[in-house]
């Protein structure tokens, strides 16, 4: 879970200005293709799970009928703030029960990898399936595998303008057989001086084979796409059988 993780707590604000570079607008295209592609329900009600701050919903808003889903109050204040007429719940993906099926689940941006084991990555799967229609579609973007996990490895990141600016330190680990990624976040903010903060998140590094077969006894049928968010990520994408 993302318990504890402070860029989804007090640093959820600076959210948005920390991801700038991420192109939303061009993955929701590509998110959109594939669901056309691969949905077999005729409905168009999505749900996305770990949706932070709600940017992909505010690309798909406009053809899905969207609902964002995050474990996280202060991601979900964000995504409110700036998406209207939109319902957010809280919840965690591993045993949220909306009462309810979707036609589209999706869960981007390596949120799965918050799961951290095999069991629990198996219950999550068994209630994505839960939640979809019969020939709803979900798709996954995995975070790294053991393979492509680069251990050391070390990355630095600011933004922002004259009057705030954030700087991120990142040095990530591979332990026991999980990503565990040391941050260090400084802000810097006109009239109010600067706040460092710590921050640690440790994200699993699921195998390609186990998890398919974990999507197919969950229900599903599924397949990994090299298309992809992110280079090398791949994507996860099942059909309810
Ligand atoms: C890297 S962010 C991705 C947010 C969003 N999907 C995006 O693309 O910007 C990961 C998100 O997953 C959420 N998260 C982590 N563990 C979760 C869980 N067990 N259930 C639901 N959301 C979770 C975090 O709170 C955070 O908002």
């Amino acid at each position: 879970m993302a318990k504890g993780v402070r860029q989804y707590d007090e640093l959820a604000k600076y959210y948005d200005l920390l991801y700038a570079w991420k192109d939303y607008r061009k993955e929701g295209v590509i998110i959109a293709e594939l669901i056309q592609r691969y949905k077999e329900s005729t409905g168009s009600s999505l749900l996305d799970v770990g949706c932070g701050t709600g940017e992909h919903i505010m690309q798909l808003r406009g053809r899905f009928e969207c609902t964002g889903l995050d474990v996280n109050e202060a991601m979900l204040e964000q995504a409110r703030r700036k998406v209207q007429g939109v319902r957010f719940v809280k919840g965690n993906m591993m045993d949220f029960d909306l009462g309810r099926k979707y036609d589209v689940v999706i869960c981007l941006f390596s949120a799965i990898g918050f799961v951290k084991t095999y069991p629990n990555l198996a219950r999550t799967l068994r209630n994505f399936a839960k939640h979809l229609k019969e020939g709803g579609v979900v798709i996954v973007e995995p975070w790294l595998t053991r393979e492509t996990a680069s251990d050391g490895y070390i990355s630095v990141l600011t933004r922002g303008s004259d009057d705030l600016k954030v700087t991120r330190v990142d040095y990530s680990r591979v332990k026991n057989g999980l990503s565990v990624i040391d941050e260090r976040i400084v802000v810097a903010e006109k009239g109010k001086g600067i706040s460092t903060y710590r921050d640690r998140m440790v994200l699993a590094l699921f195998e390609r084979d186990e998890f398919l077969r974990l999507m197919r006894q969950a229900g599903l049928r599924a397949r990994y796409l090299k298309k992809s968010l992110a280079p090398g990520r791949g994507l996860y994408v099942g059909v309810k059988a």
